[in-house]
C-alpha cells in the first residue's frame, strides 16, 4: 500500500495557488483520434503485474451517445504474452457494447455498466497549473479524485483549446490495482466516418 501512495504523491501535492484559476473546459462533442495506451495491472492474489501497451483509434460521439474503438493491444506476462485486435462499439442509449473480432467473425455483446464520460473536465476538478510540454505546447493540468469510483485522474489539456493531451489514472477494480496512461494524438473535430458504428451482419443488433 505504501508504494501505491508514494507513487501518486507527486501529482497530489503539486496543487498551485493561483489568482484566477480557469474553469474546467470542454472538448468538442464529436472527435476522432489515436489514443495510445499504457496500462499496468497489479493483481493482488498473484502479487504480480501485467503490462499492456496499445493503440486505440477512437471515434467519440457524445451527440449520439456512442463511441467506437479500434483496439490493438499487446499484453505482457504474468499471463502468456498475447495480442488483442478488436473493434469495440459502445451504444450508451441502448446500454450495450459489441466486441467485434474480424479475423474469426466473432461478436460478443455486453451490458454497459457505466455512463458515457462527458467531453468536459469534471466540475469538481482541481486546477494544478499551466505547464509547457516540450518547449511550446501550453497545457493545463487538472486533478480529479473520485473515491466513490475508486479512481483518481490527472488530465492534461491544451490550454487554449481544451484538446486532450494525456490522462493518467489510478484505479482499483476488484482484485486489482491499475495505473492507466492515455496519450491523445492526431485528434480532429467531427466524425469523418460514421460508418464505423455500423455493426457487421454477424452481430446481434440489441434492443
Ligand atoms: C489507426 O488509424 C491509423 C490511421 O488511419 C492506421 O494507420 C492504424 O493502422 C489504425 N490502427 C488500428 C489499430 O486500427
Ligand atoms: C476468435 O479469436 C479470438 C482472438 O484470437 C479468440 O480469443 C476467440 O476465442 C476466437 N473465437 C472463436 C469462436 O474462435
Ligand atoms: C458489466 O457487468 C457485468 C456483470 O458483472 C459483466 O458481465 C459485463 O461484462 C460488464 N460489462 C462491461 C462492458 O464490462
Ligand atoms: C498524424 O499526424 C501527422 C502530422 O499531421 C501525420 O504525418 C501522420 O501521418 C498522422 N498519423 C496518423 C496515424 O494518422
Amino acid at each position: 500500500m505504501a508504494c501505491k501512495i508514494s507513487m501518486w504523491l507527486p501529482f497530489a501535492t503539486t496543487a498551485i495557488m493561483v489568482n484566477a484559476s480557469p474553469t474546467p473546459c470542454c472538448k468538442p462533442k464529436q472527435w476522432e483520434g489515436l489514443v495510445t495506451l499504457g496500462m499496468a495491472n497489479y493483481v493482488h492474489k498473484n502479487d504480480d503485474v501485467s503490462l499492456t501497451r496499445g493503440t486505440i483509434n477512437t471515434t467519440y460521439d457524445y451527440l449520439n451517445m456512442r463511441e467506437a474503438q479500434v483496439q490493438d493491444f499487446h499484453v505482457s506476462p504474468p499471463f502468456p504474452y498475447y495480442t488483442v485486435k478488436m473493434t469495440v462499439i459502445k451504444d450508451y442509449k441502448k446500454g450495450m457494447q459489441w466486441e467485434i473480432i474480424e479475423s474469426n467473425k466473432t461478436c460478443t455483446t455486453r451490458k454497459l455498466n457505466s455512463s458515457m464520460s462527458p467531453p468536459c473536465i469534471p466540475a469538481n476538478a482541481q486546477f494544478q497549473g499551466t505547464y509547457l510540454l516540450s518547449q511550446t505546447l501550453e497545457v493545463d493540468r487538472w486533478y480529479v479524485d473520485a473515491p466513490a469510483a475508486s479512481q483518481a485522474t490527472v488530465y492534461e489539456v491544451e490550454s487554449k483549446t481544451c484538446w486532450p493531451v494525456s490522462e493518467t489514472r489510478r484505479s482499483t477494480v476488484p482484485d486489482m490495482f491499475r495505473l492507466t496512461s492515455l496519450t491523445f494524438e492526431n485528434v480532429t473535430a467531427g466524425i469523418k466516418n460514421p460508418g464505423i458504428f455500423n455493426l457487421p451482419s454477424y452481430c446481434p443488433p440489441g434492443k
